[in-house]
C-alpha cells in the first residue's frame, strides 16, 4: 500500500513550468510538421488508381474473445508478457513522430513496452487489426481532445497500419484534423484537436495560445459541427484546465470575461457538451466513449521517498494500489455526475486507475521540446525538462486501445 503524504491541494494545479512548454511543444511540433509536409503530396500512402475491392467478412467473436459479464475491466494489475507485448515497434510504424518513438530517442530501457493490462476477473481479447478494420468498414472513428488523446490516435494508427498494404492508406492533416484512412475498409480513423472540447482562444490547430487560457464555457458548435454524423466517437478533455486553480472563461456574453473556479467552469462546459450529445447523438447508429483522464507523474514523493524528481529514471510500473494527485476526484466526480444523467449512452474509457501505475511510461527526457529532441544540456536536467505527461509509443496508449477494441468488439456478440 502507498501511502500518500498529505498534500498541499495546491499541487493538483499547479503544474510546474515544464507542463506549459509541454503543451506548446507539442503545438509548434505539429506546426513543423505541417511544414515539412507541405513540400510533399499532403497524403503518404495513397496511389491513385487503387479502386474499390469490396470483401466483407463477418465479425466474428470466438469464446476466448468474449468478456465475462459482470468483469470491470479497468480493475486488475500490469503483467510482464515480453512474448504479446509490444504490439508493434517503432521500426515497424513509420509514421510514429519523433516525440514518442523513445527508444529511438535514447532510452536507455525498453521494459515499458512489455506489460500487458490484466483485469482481475477476465482476459481482454488479444487485438486483432482486421477484426478492428471490418468494425470500421464503412465507417469513422474520431478521437477528439487534447495532446494526449493525439498520443492514443498515433497508437491506434499504429496497431492498425502494417496490416494495410502500401497504397492503400494514408495520413492527411486537415488541421484541426488528422485522419487516417484504410481505403479497402472506406475506414477512418481521425483526431481533432479540442483540448477544452468547448470553444476557447487554444483551437488554432497549430498556433494556439498556451499561456493566455479563455474558455467559452457555452459555446462548441465551432467544433461539433464537424463531429456531426461520426460513428464512433472518443472523446477526452482535462490536462488543459489544470493550469490553475481557477480560469479565464466566458458566459454568453464574450466581453464579460471572469475567473472561474476550475472545477466550476469544468462542469459547465462538460454540461455545454451534454446538451450537444443529447440534441445530436442518435445511438442507433452511433456510439459515444468518455475517456477519464489520464494521469500525470510530477512528483516521485507521491510513490516513493523522493528526492523532489519526477517520472525520469522510473523504469517499473507501481505495484498498487495508488493514486496520484494530479488525478483531481473533483473533476473525476464531474465526469461521473454528468454522463450518470445522459440519456444517450456514454460509455466510460475510465482509465485512470490502470494509467496511474505506470510511472515508467511516460517520454521523460527522451521526448521534445519546441519540436526538437531534448538538447545534452537539457537532459541533464530532468527536474526541468522530463515530460512526464505525455506517453512513449508502442506503450500505455495502447492498452487504451486493447480496451476499446475490446468493447467495440463485445457489440458484435449479438449478431
Ligand atoms: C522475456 O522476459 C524473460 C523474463 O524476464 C527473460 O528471461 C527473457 O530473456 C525475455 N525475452 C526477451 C526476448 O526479451
Ligand atoms: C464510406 O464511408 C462513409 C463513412 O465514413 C460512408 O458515408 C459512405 O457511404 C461509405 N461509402 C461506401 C461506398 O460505402
Ligand atoms: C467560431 O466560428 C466563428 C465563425 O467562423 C468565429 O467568428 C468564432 O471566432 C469562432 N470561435 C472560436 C472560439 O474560434
Ligand atoms: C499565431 O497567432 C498569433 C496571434 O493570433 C499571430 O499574431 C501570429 O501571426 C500567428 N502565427 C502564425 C505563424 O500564424
Ligand atoms: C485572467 O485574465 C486577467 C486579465 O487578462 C489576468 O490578469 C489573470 O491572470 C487571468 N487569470 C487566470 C487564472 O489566468
Ligand atoms: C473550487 O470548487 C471546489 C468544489 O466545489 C472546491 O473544493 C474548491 O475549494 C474550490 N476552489 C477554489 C480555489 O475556490
Ligand atoms: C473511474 O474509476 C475510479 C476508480 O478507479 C472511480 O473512482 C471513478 O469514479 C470512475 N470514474 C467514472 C467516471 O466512472
Amino acid at each position: 500500500m502507498t501511502i500518500l503524504p498529505s498534500t498541499d491541494r495546491r499541487n493538483q494545479f499547479i503544474f510546474p513550468a515544464a507542463l506549459v512548454s509541454l503543451l506548446f511543444i507539442a503545438s509548434l511540433r505539429i506546426v513543423l510538421e505541417n511544414l515539412k509536409n507541405s513540400h510533399h503530396s499532403r497524403s503518404f500512402f495513397w496511389q491513385p488508381g487503387g479502386g474499390y475491392r469490396v470483401v466483407r467478412r463477418p465479425v466474428h467473436v470466438s469464446n476466448d474473445e468474449v468478456i465475462e459479464k459482470g468483469c470491470n475491466i479497468f480493475e486488475g494489475k500490469w503483467v510482464w508478457d515480453n512474448v504479446s507485448h509490444p504490439l508493434y515497434t517503432e521500426e515497424s510504424c513509420p509514421l510514429l513522430v519523433k516525440q514518442v518513438t523513445c527508444l529511438k530517442n535514447g532510452r536507455p530501457d525498453s521494459y515499458y513496452q512489455n506489460w500487458k493490462w490484466q483485469p482481475d476477473g477476465c482476459n481482454l481479447p488479444r487485438f486483432n487489426a482486421l477484426k478492428l478494420l471490418e468494425i470500421l468498414r464503412d465507417k469513422r472513428l474520431m478521437f477528439v481532445g487534447d495532446s494526449v488523446q493525439r498520443g492514443m490516435f498515433d497508437s491506434m494508427v499504429c496497431l492498425v497500419q502494417s496490416v494495410i498494404p502500401e497504397g492503400k492508406k494514408s495520413l492527411k492533416r486537415v488541421p484541426p484534423r488528422k485522419i487516417f484512412r484504410a481505403e479497402e475498409y472506406n475506414a477512418s480513423i481521425e483526431y481533432y484537436w479540442a483540448p477544452f472540447l468547448v470553444e476557447s482562444i487554444s483551437d488554432h490547430a497549430t498556433n494556439h495560445t498556451v499561456l493566455k487560457r479563455l474558455v467559452r464555457l457555452d459555446s462548441i458548435s465551432n467544433h461539433s459541427k464537424q463531429w456531426e454524423g461520426v460513428d464512433i466517437l472518443v472523446f477526452e478533455s482535462y490536462v488543459w484546465w489544470m493550469h490553475k486553480p481557477t480560469i479565464n472563461a466566458t458566459y454568453g456574453n464574450l466581453k464579460n470575461v471572469q475567473e472561474y473556479n476550475v472545477t466550476k467552469a469544468y462542469r459547465i462546459a462538460m454540461e455545454t457538451w451534454a446538451n450537444w450529445i443529447e440534441t445530436s447523438i442518435n445511438t442507433h447508429d452511433q456510439k459515444v466513449f468518455f475517456m477519464t483522464m489520464s494521469p500525470t507523474h510530477l512528483w516521485n514523493w507521491e510513490w516513493k521517498t523522493g528526492d523532489g524528481g519526477n517520472c525520469f529514471g522510473e523504469s517499473q510500473p507501481i505495484q498498487g494500489p495508488y493514486w496520484g494527485t494530479g488525478s483531481n476526484l473533483d473533476i473525476m466526480g464531474i465526469v461521473k455526475d454528468v454522463l450518470g444523467r445522459l440519456r444517450v449512452n456514454v460509455r466510460v474509457l475510465n482509465i485512470t486507475q490502470l494509467s496511474e501505475y505506470r510511472k515508467d511510461g511516460h517520454a521523460s527526457i527522451y521526448g521534445e521540446r519546441k519540436g526538437k529532441l531534448l538538447t545534452k544540456e537539457q537532459r541533464s536536467d530532468p527536474k526541468n525538462f522530463a515530460d512526464c505527461i505525455h506517453w512513449c509509443l508502442p506503450g500505455v496508449p495502447d492498452t487504451w486501445n486493447e480496451i476499446l477494441y475490446a468493447v467495440l468488439l463485445q457489440d458484435y456478440r449479438k449478431f
